[in-house]
């Protein structure tokens, strides 16, 4: 069968690639990998969980695996992600004292609160980067920072440091990182209009205050029959005319219309309309090639995809490569779209 990121050749500047674990690296799984993609990204072993689960304490070995295997295979590296909500230890949002830094009241401990959360985090990402050095050319900076019902997320950073600690993290990451590593603002449901609004107004913020923004990250975790494709294309539109670029970090098509369904085995029908689905959907970010530098799966094969967990525990089948690692219609879509 064609290779995936060659049927793509010279369509995304940094290439098609995929998110695994380290033990995706060995055997058939590495072989796939290989063989289909030319960028890839830890899809755990990069957060800071995995990364400095105690203070002060790195372990980059996991990462550096995946960093080795790119490294041999002419392969490049994104990172995924220097600050987020989620998969980060509760250590960094205590207190000297160990207490909680949120709901604290008094304003001298506040504010004391707020400074070793930025410094914390300076330690993190100065590590970090400095690690990889030039093996990693891009960085989720954050996460999920907008909120789904509006604005800025309340999260644990937001409540500590308001919108300073979104400016501050590119600002440490461009201080660190080696010139040119590119820096995104990466989030899901980036396609839907109010989200991208707010999304929108952020990064206008962020780019007048100097913050240095490179582009935004669309995960583009989606369904079999939502968003329409209008919705996600106008949204890289319009960062794209902002003058930003735009990556396709973590698409997966669910076969799923909800979040209740769950099929024992997923009709073969609905396998061909997300092949019909991937198939448009690459041709229109073909279309705005301009814009998007690369475009990167949330998975290699169905056979490991964190929809099996999410949003409940059902099979779910949402890659371009099925549970043994064989072509799937999704595949056949993209490679040969006539
Ligand atoms: C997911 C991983 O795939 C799972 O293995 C893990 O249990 C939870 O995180 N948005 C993101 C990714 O930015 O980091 C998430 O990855 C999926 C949603």
């Amino acid at each position: 069968i064609p290779s995936l990121h060659e049927a793509l050749a010279g369509q995304f500047k940094y290439g098609i690639g995929a998110a695994l674990e380290p033990f995706e690296l060995e055997g058939q799984h590495g072989e796939l990998l290989k063989k289909h993609f030319n960028t890839v990204v830890a899809g755990n072993v990069m957060k800071p969980d995995y990364l400095q689960k105690q203070e002060g304490i790195f372990t980059f070995e996991r990462a550096d695996a995946i960093v080795e295997f790119a490294k041999a295979n002419g392969m490049s590296v994104r990172g995924h992600t220097l600050v987020w909500h989620s998969q980060t230890p509760d250590w960094f949002f205590k207190d000297p004292e160990g207490k909680e830094m949120v709901g604290e009241t008094d304003p001298v401990k506040r504010q004391a609160n707020k400074e070793l959360l930025l410094k914390r985090m300076e330690t993190h990402i100065k590590t970090v980067v400095e690690h990889f050095g030039t093996d990693v050319y891009a960085y989720d900076v954050v996460n999920e920072v907008i909120s789904d019902s509006s604005g800025l997320r309340s999260s644990k950073w937001y409540q500590i440091c308001g919108v300073d600690y979104i400016k501050e993290a590119f600002r440490y990451a461009r201080k660190y990182a080696p010139e040119g590593t590119l820096l995104y603002i990466n989030d899901y449901n980036t396609h839907s209009p109010r989200k991208a609004q707010d999304l929108y107004n952020l990064v206008k913020e962020l780019l007048a205050d100097g913050v240095p923004v490179d582009g935004v990250g669309h995960q583009t975790h989606i369904r079999i029959d939502s968003p329409s494709l209008k919705q996600i294309t106008d949204s890289i539109e319009m960062f794209g005319k902002l003058g930003l670029d735009n990556q396709i970090t973590e698409l997966d098509v669910s076969v799923y219309s909800n979040d209740t369904d769950k099929y024992e085995t997923v009709p073969e029908e609905l396998l061909l309309q997300q092949g019909y689905r991937y198939g448009e959907l690459m041709q229109e970010f073909i279309r705005l090639k301009p814009y998007i530098s690369s475009v990167i799966f949330w998975g290699m094969a169905d056979d490991n995809t964190w929809l099996k967990n999410f949003p409940i525990a059902r099979l779910d089948l949402p890659l371009l490569f099925d549970e043994q690692l064989q072509s799937k219609p999704a595949f056949w879509a993209i490679v040969d779209p006539s």
